[in-house]
């Protein structure tokens, strides 16, 4: 089992439609998929009716994923830990302890940041989900590949 992780700051707007996002094009049978944030303001909340709104108008439910912390344990249970931002990249990097760990964190769309769209209105978290989907479509085609499934 492949495992990957997916990490913003709330764990209610980004990672919950990443993982959401992942969930559909992955197989579960080969990839475990979960999402947390570096903050604490919102653990054990639901991901923002947003961000479920613009899923379910994509045909995917994240209305009942539950908002956690992200912790350094994770580094060993996880294989791949997205982050969507430099500040999300940061926060992470601050908890690992070895290159090994260090080395499994990456920005989920190369070298730009996906916006915090908290702040914004539907517009703001469509145009987040069309970013993450166009991205997510193309490394989950590339891990298939590599993993020969
Ligand atoms: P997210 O968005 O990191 O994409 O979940 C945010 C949600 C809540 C807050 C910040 C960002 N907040 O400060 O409460």
């Amino acid at each position: 089992m492949y495992k990957i992780l997916v990490v913003c700051l709330g764990n209610i707007c980004r990672s919950p439609l990443a993982e959401g996002i992942l969930k559909n094009y992955l197989p579960e049978e080969h990839f475990f998929i979960d999402s947390a944030g570096t903050g604490d303001y919102h653990i054990g909340d639901p991901p923002d009716r947003r961000s479920i709104q613009i899923a379910k108008q994509n045909n995917i439910d994240i209305s009942t994923q539950k908002a956690r912390q992200f912790t350094k344990e994770d580094f060993s249970k996880f294989n791949l830990i997205y982050v969507m931002d430099k500040s999300n990249y940061q926060n992470v990097l601050k908890l690992s302890t070895n290159k090994e760990d260090s080395k499994k964190v990456k920005l989920i769309l190369g070298d730009k940041e996906v916006p915090d769209p908290y702040h914004g209105d539907l517009n703001d978290f469509e145009y987040v989900y069309n970013l993450l989907d166009k991205d997510i479509k193309k490394i989950s085609q590339k891990l298939v590949t590599e993993f020969d499934i």
